[in-house]
């Protein structure tokens, strides 16, 4: 089974360079691809509130945590939620939070939760910042950090007067179609990890030539070619899949590397084109889309 190597974040805590995702995946089926997420070597899971899957997740880390205390501990797994653009401000994300932090009961804590997008307004960012803060300090959480944050939001954020916690992490949508080259090391140098979203391009780039090509070079599959670019850039992917058989394949891209120029000839591909949604621009205006 692949091992998976591990990074540090700026909150001292360590966080696997690869994860699975669960947006999209079914409440009923989560449990399930979790624990079979973590038997063929994944140790860090992503979901969302908004996903309406986070106690499938849970459930199963749950299981396979207690098929084999002796060998399995809970810090063995890294367990990453997120707060949504409703639940921002001060007292909704306490009570989203709470939510949560109730959900995960059986696991003991959540390793990290992220500010789902920036679509709300300084004041509401602000106080989800604070919330999220204090979840920190009560150790139900344990290290907070943000998703979509454009460089305008992260600036934002680290101008707060009562900043006690930097984000650890920006999650962006990222692949070799939009690469974000200013944002990611505009974040980079403010100490926060980079995790890649649709790292698989949501399957509709698998045909490409290139990666074809390289697939065949290193006897990979487009997707591991795909996968294996991501942390190469230094970013921590996170492929998602319902189908158990593919599990093992989109972890097993740890016996190769892209050499310095096929990382640079698929750089080239950017487009910036997104298969996701965009909140790094919000709101939309020329200023702030610059930033992005
Ligand atoms: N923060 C955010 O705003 C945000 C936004 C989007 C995603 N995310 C996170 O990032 C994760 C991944 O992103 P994503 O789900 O958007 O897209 P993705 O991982 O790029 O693509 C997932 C799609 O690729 C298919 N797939 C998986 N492995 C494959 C393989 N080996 N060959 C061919 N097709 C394959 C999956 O199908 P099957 O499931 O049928 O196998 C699914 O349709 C999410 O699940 C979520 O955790 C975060």
């Amino acid at each position: 089974m692949v091992s998976v190597p591990e990074v540090n974040l700026n909150s001292g805590k360590v966080i696997p360079t690869i994860g699975l995702g669960f947006w999209l995946t079914p409440e009923d089926q989560a449990a399930n691809i979790a624990y079979e997420g973590l038997n063929a070597g994944y140790r860090l899971l992503d979901s969302a509130r908004i996903y309406k899957n986070e106690q499938g997740v849970i459930n199963g880390i749950a299981r396979w945590l207690a098929e084999d205390p002796e060998h399995r501990h809970r810090g063995d797994v890294f367990y990453t939620t997120k707060i949504y653009d409703t639940e921002h401000g001060y007292s909704e994300t306490k009570a989203a939070l709470n939510n949560s932090i109730e959900k995960a009961k059986k696991i003991g804590y959540i390793d990290l939760v992220l500010v789902h997008s920036p679509q709300s307004n300084y004041e509401k960012r602000h106080g989800t910042w604070m919330a999220l803060q204090e979840a920190v300090d009560s150790g139900k959480v344990k290290s907070i950090g943000v998703s979509n944050y454009g460089i305008k939001h992260i600036k934002e954020l680290l101008a707060y007067p009562d900043l006690k916690f930097k984000p650890v992490i920006n999650q962006l949508e990222l692949h070799p179609w939009l690469t974000r080259t200013k944002l990611v090391e505009f974040s980079k140098s403010q100490g926060i990890a980079i995790e890649a979203y649709s790292p698989l391009t949501h399957g509709k780039k698998l045909n490409d030539p290139d990666l074809v090509r390289l697939g065949k070079k290193y006897s990979k599959s487009p997707a591991q070619i795909l996968i294996r670019w991501s942390l190469d850039k230094g970013f921590i992917p996170l492929p998602k899949t319902v189908h158990t058989a593919r599990l093992a394949p989109n972890l097993d891209v740890f016996d190769f590397n892209l050499t310095n120029d096929e990382v640079k000839l698929l750089d080239q591909k950017d487009e910036d084109l997104k298969f996701c949604w965009d909140p790094t621009v919000y709101p939309l205006d020329n200023e702030k889309r610059e930033d992005a």
